[in-house]
C-alpha cells in the first residue's frame, strides 16, 4: 500500500539540484554575504510585484514578523490586541513578548477563523490592534475586520502566514491589513528549506520601522547605531535565492492544491448529514495550505486512515486560552465554545501538490468508506 504522509518528505525533490547548486554558488561566491544581501532584496522586489504591496520586508519567520508588526505599531504594556482563541500560538506570544495583553476572541464554528461578530464586545480604550489570522484553507473575513478597524480607529495586523497566494474579492492575502505577514516555514504553500517570513505594508513609516526592527534597530546605513530596540529577524541569502527559484512554479502548486480541495469538497458534501463538515467550497478567499475536516469521531477516523497508511494531523488540540502558557491571559469566567469545539473536531488530511489523482481518490474513498 502506498504511504501518504500528512507532511511529505519529498517536498523539495524537484528543486533539490537547484538547491544544491544555490548552496554551492553562495558558499564559494566572492561576496560571502549570507544574510540581507542582493538575493533578499530581489525576493522582496519579486513579492512586491506579485502582491502589489508598496513595501515587502523579509524577516526570520512569521512569528518574528508578527512581533515586528506589533512593535512597529508602538504597542506595549497596558495595550490590548484582539487575537483568535483558536490559532497558531504566535498570535498570542507576539503580543505578550512585548508586554501587551492578548484578548482572545472566539472563532467561527465552521471556518475556524476569528469571528468578527465577537470583536465589538471586546474592544476597550486599551485595544491597539486587531489580529485576524487565516486558518488552514480559509481567509478571515477581511472586509469586516477592515471595517471594524476603521470604526474603532485601530490598525489590523493580518496574519496571512498560511495564505500566501490566496485572493479575497480581488485583493491578495497579506494586503488587507495595515500590516500583513507571510510564513515560509517548509510545509506552508510557499514554504522553503528552512525558516523565513515577510511583512507587507503600504505605510512608508511602518515599513521603515519594521526594516530597522528586524536588524537590531539599525537603519541599514550606519552600522552599530541603534535607533530602536529591535531584534534579530534577518533573512537568509541562500533561502532568498531558493525562493526566487521556486516563485515561477508557485502558482502551479497552488492551483494543484485548489483542484485537490475542489475534488475533496465534492466528495465530502454528501457526508454532511453524517456530521462531517468540509471547508466551504470555492476559490474566493481560499488558500488550501491544509484541508481540515470537522468530524465527531476524530480518533476513530484517524485510526482508520492510519491503517490505510494515510497520514492526518490535528492542529491545535487545545485552544490558546486553555494552554498553560496563555491561561494567565484568559479571564476567569470567559469561554470560547467554538474554539473548544473545533479543537476537538478538526482533522487535516493530505493536500500536498504532488499527490497524484489516484492518491487523492484513495484518500477521499477512504474517508467516505469510514462514514458508510
Ligand atoms: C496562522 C499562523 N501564524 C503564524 C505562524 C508562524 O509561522 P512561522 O513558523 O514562520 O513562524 C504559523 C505557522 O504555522 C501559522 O499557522
Amino acid at each position: 500500500m502506498t504511504t501518504l504522509p500528512f507532511f511529505p518528505p519529498d517536498l523539495f525533490e524537484q528543486d533539490r539540484e537547484a538547491l544544491l547548486d544555490i548552496v554551492y554558488q553562495h558558499g564559494t561566491g566572492p561576496s560571502q554575504k549570507f544574510i540581507l544581501g542582493e538575493q533578499t532584496a530581489a525576493l522582496e522586489e519579486a513579492l512586491k510585484a506579485d502582491t502589489g504591496a508598496q513595501h515587502v520586508i523579509a524577516c526570520g519567520s512569521a512569528t518574528g514578523a508578527l512581533e515586528l508588526c506589533v512593535r512597529a505599531l508602538g504597542i506595549g504594556p497596558g495595550d490590548e490586541v484582539i487575537v483568535p482563541a483558536f490559532c497558531c500560538q504566535p498570535v498570542a506570544s507576539s503580543v505578550i513578548n512585548i508586554g501587551a495583553t492578548p484578548v482572545f476572541a472566539d472563532v467561527d464554528p465552521w471556518t475556524m477563523v476569528l469571528d468578527p461578530e465577537q470583536v465589538p464586545a471586546l474592544v476597550t480604550e486599551r485595544t491597539k490592534a486587531l489580529m485576524p489570522a487565516h486558518i488552514f484553507s480559509i481567509m478571515a473575513e477581511m472586509p469586516k475586520f477592515k471595517e471594524l478597524g476603521r470604526q474603532y480607529g485601530i490598525p489590523v495586523i493580518e496574519d496571512a502566514a498560511v495564505a500566501e497566494g490566496a485572493v479575497l474579492d480581488g485583493v491578495p492575502a497579506g494586503r488587507w491589513g495595515d500590516l500583513g505577514v507571510f510564513s515560509f516555514f517548509q510545509v506552508k504553500a510557499f514554504g522553503t528549506a528552512g525558516e523565513g517570513g515577510m511583512v507587507l505594508t503600504d505605510d512608508d513609516q511602518l515599513a521603515t520601522t519594521v526594516r530597522m526592527l528586524r536588524n537590531h534597530g539599525q537603519d541599514g546605513k550606519t552600522r552599530f547605531t541603534h535607533h530602536l530596540i529591535g531584534q534579530n529577524s534577518r533573512f537568509d541569502e541562500i533561502l532568498a535565492s531558493f525562493q526566487l527559484h521556486r516563485l515561477p512554479t508557485f502558482a502551479d502548486r497552488l492551483e494543484r492544491r485548489a483542484k485537490i480541495a475542489d475534488y475533496y469538497s465534492e466528495r465530502f458534501a454528501p457526508l454532511a448529514d453524517r456530521g462531517v463538515l468540509a471547508p466551504p467550497a470555492g476559490r474566493n478567499g481560499r488558500c488550501y495550505y491544509v484541508y481540515s475536516l470537522l468530524v465527531n469521531r476524530r480518533e476513530d477516523l484517524r485510526a482508520y486512515l492510519s491503517e490505510r497508511q494515510i497520514g492526518t494531523h490535528v492542529y491545535y488540540p487545545v485552544p490558546l486560552p486553555s494552554q498553560p502558557a496563555f491561561s494567565p491571559w484568559a479571564p476567569e469566567g470567559q469561554s470560547w465554545p467554538n474554539a473548544q469545539q473545533v479543537s476537538a473536531r478538526n482533522l487535516g488530511i493530505p493536500i500536498w501538490p504532488h499527490l497524484t489523482d489516484q492518491n487523492v481518490e484513495f484518500i477521499a474513498d477512504s474517508v467516505c468508506e469510514f462514514f458508510e
